[in-house]
């Protein structure tokens, strides 16, 4: 008698920065086997990352399997695929700016899952985020419930973490939401932030609000000017993992994310952030949300931004 259980199988699309620590937490909570996938050239990358974490396990007590490749065969039928391969950003440099050479690796990535991983729940992260989402969609005609764009639960908890360093409270008790694209026009949504359930602006003067509303938009940009080399990975990784998980434990969490819009908040055939609910269907709602006339302007602009990228997309893709 065998008892068969199902571990699910992770395929980690880039094993860099973000990637390795995407396979690191990912194996902390023992969430599935872990495939790092990387390019050729960089295939012992993948393999180290993988070996290293592997050797991790029994000092952690994690028990999931973690291999390196540069084989799309190895994660074929895979349950979920995130999505970093691409190039980050350099100091000085606009996300949009990576869109030209992202756009390329996009299309043999998203070829490659379309024909080893039909079935995956998909995670993009690579940037120009909401176009790159997009383009894989195009691309692989996968449902628009198994695809989904990672940047607003960073941005929000970039905005919540700045509000709780202010306020010298926990973060676990700051709730936020940013919206739109995932450029320097996202949109913090204040009225929706609250602080053990109290709003924003009863505990926080406007200006500081503003304040916190810039750091929040920039906060990208901030930490690239201190790497130099690239862009915040540990977040990044962070954010996604907590999509992935409410996706394989079927939480139904309510984060934002880039999901496809068909006419909510006036948008459509798009990928922006918006509120969803994450469950073992995938995006299984996107929720539309009351919004003041000035937040609706700012997400009408930001989306608006986001539609020319797609356009751009749509030149490459033709
Ligand atoms: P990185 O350069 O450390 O890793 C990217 C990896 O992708 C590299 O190892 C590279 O070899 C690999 N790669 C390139 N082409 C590939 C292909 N065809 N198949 C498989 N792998 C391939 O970069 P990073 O810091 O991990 O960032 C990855 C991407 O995520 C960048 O585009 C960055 O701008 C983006 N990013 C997005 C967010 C977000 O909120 N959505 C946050 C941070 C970074
Ligand atoms: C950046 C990530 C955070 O490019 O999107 O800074």
């Amino acid at each position: 008698m065998t008892h068969h259980i199902h571990r699910p199988k992770i395929a980690l699309v880039g094993s860099g920065q973000i990637g390795g620590n995407l396979a690191l937490l990912l194996g902390q909570k023992q969430l599935g086997d872990i495939f790092l996938l990387d390019i050729p050239d960089l295939e012992g990358i993948a393999k180290g990352k993988a070996l290293d974490i592997a050797q991790m396990t029994p000092i952690q007590d994690f028990d999931v399997k973690l291999a390196g490749t540069s084989r799309w065969e190895d994660v074929r039928g895979a349950d979920v695929v995130v999505i970093t391969a691409g190039r980050p950003r350099k100091p000085g440099m606009s996300r949009d700016e990576l869109l030209d050479v992202n756009v390329k690796i996009m299309k043999d990535v998203a070829a490659n899952v379309k024909t080893y991983c039909p079935d995956a729940f998909t995670v993009v992260i690579s940037n120009p985020l909401d176009a790159m989402v997009y383009a894989f969609y195009k691309i692989t005609g996968f449902g628009h419930h198994q695809v989904v764009g990672m940047a607003g639960v960073l941005d929000s908890g970039r905005f919540r973490y700045f509000v709780a360093e202010k306020l010298g409270v926990s973060v676990e008790d700051v709730n936020a939401f940013v919206l739109g694209g995932h450029g320097d026009d996202m949109v913090p949504i204040v009225p929706y932030c609250s602080v053990g359930g109290i709003p924003l602006a009863q505990l926080m003067k406007q200006e500081e609000i503003d304040q916190i509303v810039d750091r929040t938009r920039k906060a990208g940009g901030e930490i690239v000017a201190l790497y130099k080399t690239g862009s915040a990975y540990y977040s990044p990784a962070a954010a996604a993992v907590q999509m992935v998980e409410s996706y394989l434990r079927d939480k139904k969490r309510v984060l934002p994310a880039a999901a496809w819009l068909q006419g909510e908040y006036g948008l459509k055939e798009m990928f922006v952030g918006v509120p969803v609910i994450i469950g073992a269907h995938g995006i299984e709602r996107v929720l539309q949300v009351e919004l003041s006339a000035a937040d609706q302007e700012a997400l009408k602009k930001s989306a608006a931004r986001v539609k020319e990228l797609c356009g751009e997309v749509d030149k490459r893709l033709a």
